[in-house]
C-alpha cells in the first residue's frame, strides 16, 4: 500500500474507503484457493497502531481539497484509529461514526454479541460532497408519519417525503451470508450493499474512489457500477486475482494480462 500510494498525485481522490486487518489475531482464511490474509500481531497494538498510522498518514496527501475517507474497523480499534484520525485531519475532519450492524452468525453466551463494525468518516475539507437523496431509504411500515404525515402545534403540516426517509448513522445491511450469490470465497469480504451506499453519498459519477486493502474488490465493482473512477490494491495476490474476475464476471471489464 505505501509503494503504490508514493507512485500517485496527491489530491486526486474524492473518497478513499479502506478496510484493513482488524487485529483480529488469527489467520483470515475464505473458502476460495488462496484466499487468506494474515491479522496476528507480534506486539498486538504496539504494532498494529503504527503499522495503521503510518498508511493514514500516507493516503491523507491523496485526498483532494473535500475528499473523504472512511476507516472501517470494528471494537478492537476504532476508538485508537479515533484519536489518530483526530491527529491527522484535526478534530474538526471528524463528520460520522457510522454503525454497521448486522444480524447472522454465532451468538454469545457470555456476552452481547458483537453485531456491528464501526465505519469512521473523515474529510479534509469543510464541504465533502453529501449525497442524501441518493440514500434515502423507506420509512418503517409501522411509520404513522410515513402515512399521513404530522400537523405541528403551529399548524403547519409535514409531509413524508416520497423518496423515503434521510438515512441515519446507523445502517442495517445484511452480511454475506454462507448462500449469498454474492459471495466470492474471499475472506470478511463486505457487501456491495454497504458500499454502493457510500460511494453513491460520498462522492459524484466520474470521481475517482481508492482502496488500499481491497480484498475481493468489493469497492471496485461498486464504484464502476456507479460510473467512478477508482483505483484499488492489495498485498495479497489472490486479492487481485480475485478482483480480476469479479470485475470480468460482474462488470464484463478484462484487465490488462500484463498485470501482476
Ligand atoms: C478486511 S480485508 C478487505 C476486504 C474487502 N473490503 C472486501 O470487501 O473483500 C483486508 C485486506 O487488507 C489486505 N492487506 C493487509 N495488509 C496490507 C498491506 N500492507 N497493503 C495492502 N493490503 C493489505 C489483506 O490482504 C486483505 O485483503
Amino acid at each position: 500500500m505505501l509503494h503504490v500510494a508514493s507512485l500517485l498525485t496527491p489530491e486526486t481522490f474524492r473518497l478513499i474507503y479502506l478496510d484493513p486487518p482488524f487485529l483480529t489475531g488469527r489467520e483470515q482464511i475464505g473458502t476460495g484457493a488462496g484466499m487468506a490474509y494474515d491479522d496476528r500481531w507480534e506486539g498486538e497494538l504496539d504494532s498494529y497502531l503504527p503499522w495503521l498510522q503510518q498508511r493514514l498518514l500516507a493516503i491523507f496527501p491523496l485526498l483532494c481539497a473535500d475528499g473523504s475517507l472512511v476507516l472501517h474497523l470494528d471494537y478492537r480499534t476504532a476508538h485508537y484509529a479515533r484519536v489518530m484520525l483526530d491527529g491527522i485531519f484535526g478534530r474538526r475532519g471528524f463528520i460520522n461514526e457510522i454503525i454497521w450492524h448486522y444480524t447472522g452468525g454465532g451468538r454469545s453466551k457470555s456476552r452481547f454479541s458483537c453485531k456491528h463494525d464501526t465505519l469512521l468518516w473523515y474529510s479534509r475539507g469543510k464541504t465533502p460532497v453529501f449525497n442524501l437523496d441518493a440514500v434515502r431509504v423507506p420509512y418503517k411500515p409501522t411509520s404513522g408519519y410515513a402515512k399521513g404525515g404530522i400537523v405541528a402545534a403551529s399548524g403547519r403540516k409535514y409531509l413524508p417525503d416520497p423518496r423515503g426517509t434521510p438515512v441515519d448513522d446507523v445502517w442495517d445491511i445484511p452480511i454475506i451470508n454462507p448462500m449469498s450469490h454474492e459471495r466470492v470465497g474471499y475472506p470478511t469480504q463486505k457487501p456491495l450493499a454497504l458500499l454502493h451506499r457510500l460511494i453513491s453519498a460520498l462522492s459524484n459519477p466520474g470521481d475517482l474512489i481508492g482502496d488500499f486493502c481491497c480484498g475481493s474488490g468489493t469497492t471496485a465493482i461498486a464504484a464502476q457500477k456507479l460510473g467512478r473512477r477508482w483505483l484499488v490494491c492489495d498485498v495479497s495476490e489472490a486479492a487481485v486475482s480475485c478482483v480480476s474476475n469479479r470485475l470480468l464476471k460482474e462488470c464484463d471489464i478484462a484487465l490488462s494480462p500484463d498485470l501482476p
